[in-house]
Formats: C-alpha cells, structure tokens, sequence
C-alpha cells in the first residue's frame, strides 16, 4: 500500500511548499496587537500541512474515492430521497454575485439575493399550502425545534402552559429528540393494522396538555395516512398544533398539500425534496411555513418587500411589525444571518427549472419507481424472506422486513445490507422504523432508471440465493470496499477523533 493512503494531509507535504499565495494586501494593513486583546492572540502560528497542489488534490480527491455517492452508485437510503442533483443548480449557485456575496452586505446591496429568498418563500409556500415561510432552520431537525418553539410561543400567547408533544411510534429520531429539546414531554402514539396513526389511541391520549402533534404523511413506513382529516380534527379539538415533519414530502409535492390537510406548521428538508446535496454533514436547510394565526411567532429578521415606483424594493425587518403580521411577536432569531444562502439558490433553481408540474411530475414518479423496486421485490422468491412490513402499495419508499431471511437463511438484514455494497449500491436504511423486525427501508427516488431499479433487485435476489447455498459470505461482507466491516458499537462509544500532529 502506498503510504500515501494512509496518512493525514498534516503528515504529508515539507516546510515551505504551498498550493496557494495570497494576492498583495488591497486594504491598509493593521498591526493584528492592536486588533484582539493578549489573552485571545496565538502564540506561535497554527501548525497547517504545507503542501504542493499535487499533493493536495491528490489526497481529497484520494478520501473521496474511498467514500460512497450519489454521483458513483444507487443511494436508495430510506428517508433521505438522495436524488440526482442537477448540475445546472450548482452553475446557478457558483455564479460570483452568488457564490461571492458577504453575509454581512448590506440588504441595499444585495437586493437580488432578498428577492430571490422571497420568492422562494413564496414557492415553497405555495408547495405547503401555507402562506408563511421562515428560510432561517438550517436542516429538518432545526426546523422542528422551530416548530416547537413558535408552538409554545402560541401557547404562552393565549395564556395557556402545555407540557406533552404527541409523535407516533413510526416517527424518525429527531422528532422525539427535538421534542425533548424544547422542554417537552414525548408521549408515543401507537400505529393501526394499516400503519397509519392508532385514532383511539390518539383519542385517548389528547388532551388539553398536549402542545402539538407531529407527523409525516406519508410516514416513514412510507404509508399516506387517509384518516388525516379526523387526525387534524382531534388535535385541533384539544387546542394543540398539527406539525408535519415535511421530510417526506417528496411523495405529494404538486399533488396533496399538508396545509390542505389541516397541519399548520410544515418544515421542509431542501437537502432532500428540493436537491440540495446532502450527506457527510454538509449545509442543509429545513425552513419552515406556518398557517396565519402562528405567523407572528416566526423568527425575525423576516424578508419585506415594498412596492414602489421604481419597482419592488426588499428589506431585512425585525423591530415594529404590524400586529397579525409574520414575526410581529417573534421567537427571535434562530441563527446568524438568514440560512445556508446557496441551499436556496439551488432548490430555487430546481423549482423554477421544473415548474409547478415538473414538481408534480417528480413526486408522481418517485411513487412509480418506489412501487415498480416493491413489486420486483414482492416477486416469489423474494417475498418468502423479504416481506413487506405494512400494507401493500407504497408511496415514494418502502419498509421490507428481514426477519424470515434472517430465521429461514441466517442471514440478518445488515449482513443483506452490507453485501450489496460488493454489488455496487449504497445500503438502504436498515433497522428502521423499529415497528418493523429486521427493517430495510426502500426510497429509490424519482431520478433512477428502470435499468437500476432491475439491477438492484437482481441483486437482492443474487444475495437471498448465494445465502442458501452459504451464508458465510453475506455474513462475512463487504469484501470490495476501502474498510471491511467496522464494530459500530465501538465506533460510536469510542470514536477516535483526533490524531496527534507529526512530532
Ligand atoms: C422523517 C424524517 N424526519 C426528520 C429528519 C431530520 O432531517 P435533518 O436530517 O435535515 O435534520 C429526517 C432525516 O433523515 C427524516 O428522515
């Protein structure tokens, strides 16, 4: 192995190369003494890898070779819709007045940036059937905080001090996570026979302490649940709001609106429905919209646009907004500046290059695509092992459940998982929703042809028959990738973060 392959860019490289000289100072120059107090000056310069750009590109482009991607293989990752992303998007976000623009500009000397966050506020609201958008939450759990707090703000409004949030037992980790984070108590909602919501459960358990319910519709068993309205009616009923975790929107973008159905507050992942790149902890964003009687709880600045002679004008305003108006008594704000600007230029790219029916048209064949891998995947001989967890349709992802595979061929649903990346795929989500054993959660996404959704299914199919001849190999996998397989347990207890420096 080359050495190379193994060694940090702070091991590599020698005193004085470089891979960048900055250009001649064009501003006067001050002595850094006289900007920052002794106590916060360094001491010695930080030790940073000295490196030619050979080397340096060398390496990055070395890691991401060893990584698995969206732009090299089926990511069919339930619950995350790792869709294509358009290149078109990233020329659009790269262009200077974009890419260069200083958060700290002033709102008069970057009025084509506040027009375009307005009307992508507009646009997503319209996808929400909600009036109001905040673009500030920089990623979906970020927005449900944001959902939970303009609740309590709502609450508190009219003098009433709620305790429980509702979520149901199908629900991803951040929302209970969230719900805890904002001072809330979690109170599970248990599922039907039909994995929608449990109503008598619900019944029972909304009362007049219950601040809120959140949901996704469909839920991440990948079922739309029909009895929304009766949902909405009992949380109303009790005074509460009806959240919608919008993480799965890419199911009824263009076709059922979660405003329509009676949510009042929506977040939506632009790292996900809207082609944002996401993964590997990158910038993500979740704005949220809210129906009219939350919208003077949002956080502020909001983005205002004043129609003049000379046309509209577009403003940042967070002080002396009328009352009813959105962020008249706002949370305040939830983060510096107004969000992860190129997520919005991307997602806004992607809705004005598809248009209201290419939106509907996505969602529509995302649901074909989830439902044309289910069949594959239901076809005898694969069903045996691999059964459906719920119901018998999908919408745009899937939740098969591997507990016969695992009884019948000994082979549990992460060694199924870890086979496929020696066929070439990223694994989809394994072990959950919990409410299904041995859960592999499906989303294939509206942006893979027929032809990869038949090698997918080929090779499930390949590994359920290797695993009868010898399950040792699926236990044993992957073989083809840069790591074989890791203790994630220990990975996660323990995990090594930091590498001393060279001596
Ligand atoms: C159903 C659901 N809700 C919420 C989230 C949280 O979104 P984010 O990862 O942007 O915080 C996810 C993310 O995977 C999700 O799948």
């Amino acid at each position: 192995m080359q050495r190379d392959r193994v060694v940090t860019i702070f091991e590599k490289g020698a005193p004085g190369r470089r891979a960048f000289t900055c250009p001649e100072l064009d501003v006067p120059q001050v002595d850094p003494q006289q900007l920052l107090p002794a106590g916060l000056r360094r001491m010695a310069p930080p030790r940073l890898p000295e490196v030619s750009e050979p080397e340096l590109v060398r390496h990055y482009v070395r890691i991401s070779r060893r990584n698995f991607d969206l732009d090299s293989g089926f990511y069919p990752l339930g619950s995350c819709t790792m869709k294509h992303n358009p290149r078109l998007h990233e020329r659009v976000a790269g262009l200077p007045g974009h890419a260069r623009l200083h958060p700290l500009q002033h709102p008069s000397r970057s009025q084509g940036a506040l027009e375009l966050m307005y009307n992508l506020e507009r646009a997503l609201g319209e996808v929400a059937g909600l009036p109001h958008v905040c673009l500030q939450p920089s990623a979906g759990s970020h927005g449900e905080l944001a959902g939970l707090l303009v609740t309590r703000a709502y609450h508190e409004d009219r003098g009433e001090v709620r305790t429980k949030v509702l979520t149901p037992d199908t629900a991803h980790g951040t929302n209970p996570a969230t719900v805890t984070m904002a001072g809330y108590t979690v109170v599970k909602v248990g599922t039907n026979a039909d994995g929608g919501v449990d109503l008598d459960d619900l019944r029972a358990k909304a009362d007049g302490d219950v601040a809120c319910l959140m949901l996704t519709n469909p839920n991440t068993l990948g079922i739309f649940d029909p009895n929304i309205e009766e949902i909405s009616r009992i949380v109303h009923e009790v005074g509460a709001t009806l959240y919608y975790d919008g993480a799965n929107l890419n199911a009824v973008m263009g076709v059922s609106r979660p405003g329509d159905m009676g949510f009042d507050i929506v977040h939506y992942n632009l790292h996900k429905s809207f082609t944002q790149p996401h993964g590997g902890g990158g910038p993500g964003s979740g704005p949220i919209a809210v129906s009219d009687r939350i919208a003077p709880y949002l956080p502020t600045p909001v983005i205002r646009r004043t129609d003049s002679a000379d046309g509209p004008v577009f403003d940042l305003v967070a002080e002396g907004l009328p009352e009813g108006a959105p962020g008249a008594k706002s949370i305040g704000r939830l983060r510096g500046f107004q969000g992860n600007y190129g997520c919005f230029v991307r997602s806004y790219s992607y809705i004005c290059s598809l248009g209201g029916e290419g939106l509907k048209e996505a969602s529509q064949t995302a649901v074909l695509n989830a439902n044309y891998l289910l069949a594959r995947l239901q076809a005898e001989g694969v069903r045996e092992y691999l059964p459906l967890g719920f119901g018998e349709r999908c919408m745009h992802e899937f939740v098969l459940s591997g507990a016969p595979m695992k009884k019948e061929l000994g082979i549990k649903t992460l060694d199924l998982a870890k086979r496929l990346l020696d066929h070439g795929f990223h694994p989809p989500t394994v072990y959950f929703p919990l409410l299904v054993d041995e859960a592999l959660m499906i989303e294939p996404t509206e942006t893979e042809t027929k032809e990869t959704l038949d090698a997918f299914a080929d090779a499930v199919v390949a590994i359920l028959r290797e695993a009868q001849e010898d399950p040792s190999i699926a236990q044993n996998a992957p073989y083809t990738t840069p790591v074989r397989r890791l203790d994630e347990a220990a990975a996660a207890k323990q995990p090594v973060i930091r590498q001393p420096l060279p001596a």
